[in-house]
């Protein structure tokens, strides 16, 4: 495969935990039985490529993840011919597999792809279902089970970063954002093994950080970030150190935000 890819692989295991927010994973399922695209908006480590592990896990299916950027092409998608052993060969792309083999396929970012990329989706994501592959001449109809989804942040820098309304208006949307208090508590409790006690405290601050967002702060503290200050705790570092690497330091590089961000450090912790 084309070492320049980046893109995995999962099959159908055990679903990874994952925490409704609201109806989502209802919206999910209806939209995979009835052959829909969906669209998932939101902020960053807001559980978006969770979600969909754990629901492509749940539904039985195979997921191909690509990660969009703008160097990406359409045939990296579908597809390319490449020697292999003085042979050209045709070697399928994750979209081009997804399709044949009914699997999900998973489009992240993608507002970072080229606008000829999201051209390729259209056929895909009409009532057609169908892939032309202009370089093998086949016409592929997209096989029962398949699924396309796609990601992006609508926030940062992405004003100019949109979807063609003839794109978006192929998809389903559904609208992510941080999980409220007591379910971001369980989440992260869940995933770093501390105890909810002493999670309390860290979405407290969390809330308090990301109502700066748009003033000091470009993005609220994601959910990801919470994980990564209560694993470090968890393992014995100390309160202060592990907040300000993991929930201060990403979010600024500019000393005076940074004081006062530490400022709401101390009144959450005193
Ligand atoms: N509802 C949830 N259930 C379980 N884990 C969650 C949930 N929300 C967030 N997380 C945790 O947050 C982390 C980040 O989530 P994820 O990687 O899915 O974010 P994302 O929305 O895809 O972000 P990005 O836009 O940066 O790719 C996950 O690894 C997981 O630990
Ligand atoms: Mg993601």
């Amino acid at each position: 495969m084309d070492g320049s890819m980046s893109q995995t692989v999962t099959g159908a295991v055990d679903a990874p935990f994952y925490l409704p927010q609201d109806d989502e994973c209802a919206v999910f399922s209806a939209a995979h039985a009835n052959g829909l695209p969906l669209i998932l908006k939101g902020p960053t480590g807001c559980g978006k490529t969770r979600f969909v592990a754990h629901m492509a896990a749940k539904l039985g299916r195979k997921l191909y993840t690509v990660a969009c950027h703008d160097d990406l092409a359409a045939a990296d998608l579908i597809g390319r011919y490449l020697l292999k052993g003085g042979e050209t060969v045709w070697v399928d792309g994750p979209l081009t597999r997804a399709v044949r083999e009914g699997a999900i396929c998973y489009l992240d970012e993608v507002v970072e792809a080229r606008k000829d990329v999201t051209v390729v989706l259209h056929p895909l994501t009409d009532d057609r279902r169908i892939l032309p592959v202009d370089r093998t001449g086949e016409e592929l109809e997209a096989a029962p089970g398949f699924m396309l989804v796609a990601s992006y942040n609508p926030g940062y820098q992405n004003i100019l970063k949109t979807l063609k309304p003839s794109t978006r208006q192929r998809f389903l949307s559904v609208e992510f954002d941080f999980p409220k208090p007591d379910l971001e508590v369980r989440v992260v409790a869940q995933e770093s093994g501390l105890d909810e006690g002493r999670v309390h405290s860290l979405v407290r601050l969390a809330g308090k950080l990301r109502a700066l967002k748009g003033q000091d702060i470009e993005e609220g503290v994601s959910t990801r970030l919470v994980v990564y200050a209560a694993t470090l705790i968890a393992q014995g570092m100390g309160v202060e150190r592990a907040v300000q690497a993991a929930m201060i330091e990403p979010l600024s590089d500019d000393e005076d935000v940074k004081r006062g961000l530490l400022d709401l450090v101390t009144a959450v912790f005193g």
